[in-house]
């Protein structure tokens, strides 16, 4: 041995069981929405972290959190690491901290191996990835990018009003630092995630290359009617929107398997107004989840789905619908993909290529950086679930890949 330090995971097993203690829901899985105390308490530790590895932090004006190992070329292009650190509700402890943590690592392993790159290397610890707050998703990436502008960030707001500007601003985040980066400060960017799906587990290996990420887009719909007396209204006088609602959710499901090619539809969120038990709902917001790995099939079902909505605008009832997300399916980069390749090849862990059906911010990246994504087993492939769970050892392994693979992309002078 020469001494170098390599991937721990004990170390990855303590900041993954940390950042699981930040959650609104103890004992019921990780509840960790963006700027929430509980995101405030993540990322009080992960700049703590990232500090005591060498890094200088700064946050931008979404939240995103950046520390960075500068190069010895000046203003050089920096090689992006990480992933992101909200969650679903109840979620696990792995969708997304997984990356975060494998980044940490990789910054450990630069700052007591004492590397010294060329380029820049940054650890990213994103926000509201999973949309579960303020609705769309993958918004840390596509502000850094420039696809949701200043305007656009403005205008989001939570179930109960409260703006993204104001929810930062009450745990003490600064909405008016920079906000979008020009795609020229990065070289690479780099993410490890959960599969999130059976596969690996299945076939008992440990790294899945990740070639493409899936099609997908985000619609709310919202349906209106008249509110009501429960009692007093014969039913052949109503216009009640969680009826009309009920109905477009019931199709969804055909018009998915229709669409052919994998296509899946979700209903994954759902308000009714007023919400009491005696009062026919006058408003109904629900979430459409789309995709498949062929655009012209999330765009055949997005079609479809505004047909049926229009479908049930009648007697009294008013439908809309808005588009919150949509990202085209993206290929990810052959030289990253054939290097991660060869670097499992040199480590003896056995890998296999993959395809993912979630959606992930490397997948933003892709139109900007090359990019390059790791998946790792999932333990009964489970998420979005409290019961979601990987094993640290593969944690390790991909941090190991990554660490090299950083070496390489941030031409390592010394080592
Ligand atoms: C993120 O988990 C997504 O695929 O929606
Ligand atoms: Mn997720
Ligand atoms: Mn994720």
């Amino acid at each position: 041995m020469n001494g170098l330090k390599t991937a721990s995971k004990e170390q990855i097993e303590q900041h993954i069981k940390a950042l699981s203690r930040f959650t609104a829901t103890p004992g019921q899985g990780t509840t960790r929405l963006s700027y929430s105390q509980e995101d405030l308490q993540a990322r009080t530790y992960l700049i703590e972290k990232m500090r005591e590895y060498g890094l200088q932090v700064r946050e931008d004006g979404f939240g995103n959190i950046f520390g960075k190992l500068e190069g010895s070329i000046p203003e050089a292009p920096s090689v992006l690491i990480g992933s992101h650190f909200d969650s679903v509700p109840n979620g696990g402890d792995y969708d997304g901290p997984a990356g975060v943590v494998a980044a940490l690592e990789v910054a450990r392993l630069f700052f007591e191996n004492g590397l010294k790159p060329k380029y820049p290397l940054e650890i990213v610890a994103l926000v509201e990835e999973e949309g579960a707050r303020f609705g769309g998703g993958l918004m840390g990436s596509r502000g850094i990018t420039g696809l949701l502008d200043e305007e656009g960030f403005r205008q989001l707001k939570d179930k109960n009003g409260i703006t993204a500007e104001e929810a930062m601003k009450k745990i003490g985040l600064d909405p008016a630092l920079p906000k979008a980066r020009d795609p020229k400060t990065m070289k690479a960017f780099l993410e490890l995630h959960i599969e999130q799906g059976p596969i690996l587990e299945e076939k008992n290996i440990p790294i899945g290359v990740v070639e493409a990420i899936v099609g997908l887009t985000q619609l709310e719909v919202t349906v209106k009617g008249q509110a009501g007396h429960a009692g007093t209204t014969p039913m052949d006088r109503r216009a009640d929107a969680l009826v009309a609602a009920s109905k477009i959710i019931a199709e969804l499901p055909e018009l998915a398997s229709k669409a052919g090619h994998g296509t899946v539809a979700t209903v994954g969120r759902l308000n009714v107004f007023p919400n009491g038990a005696n009062v026919i709902p006058d408003e109904v917001v629900f979430s459409v989840d789309i995709r498949s790995g062929h655009e012209e099939h999330v765009q055949h079902a997005v079609a479809k789905t505004k047909e049926l909505v229009q479908s049930v605008a009648a007697g009294g009832i008013q439908t809309s619908v808005k588009q919150l997300l949509y990202m085209k399916p993206k290929a990810l980069n052959e030289g990253i993909i054939s290097l991660f390749k060869q670097l499992s090849e040199k480590k003896g862990l056995e890998h296999t290529p993959i395809n993912s059906g979630a959606g992930h911010d490397a997948m933003v990246f892709s139109d900007f950086t090359d990019v390059g994504m790791l998946f790792i087993p999932s333990k009964n492939g489970l998420s979005h679930c409290p019961e979601e769970w990987s094993d640290s050892e593969h944690i390790a392994s991909a941090a190991e890949i990554f660490y090299e693979g950083a070496k390489h992309l941030t031409e390592v002078e010394q080592s």
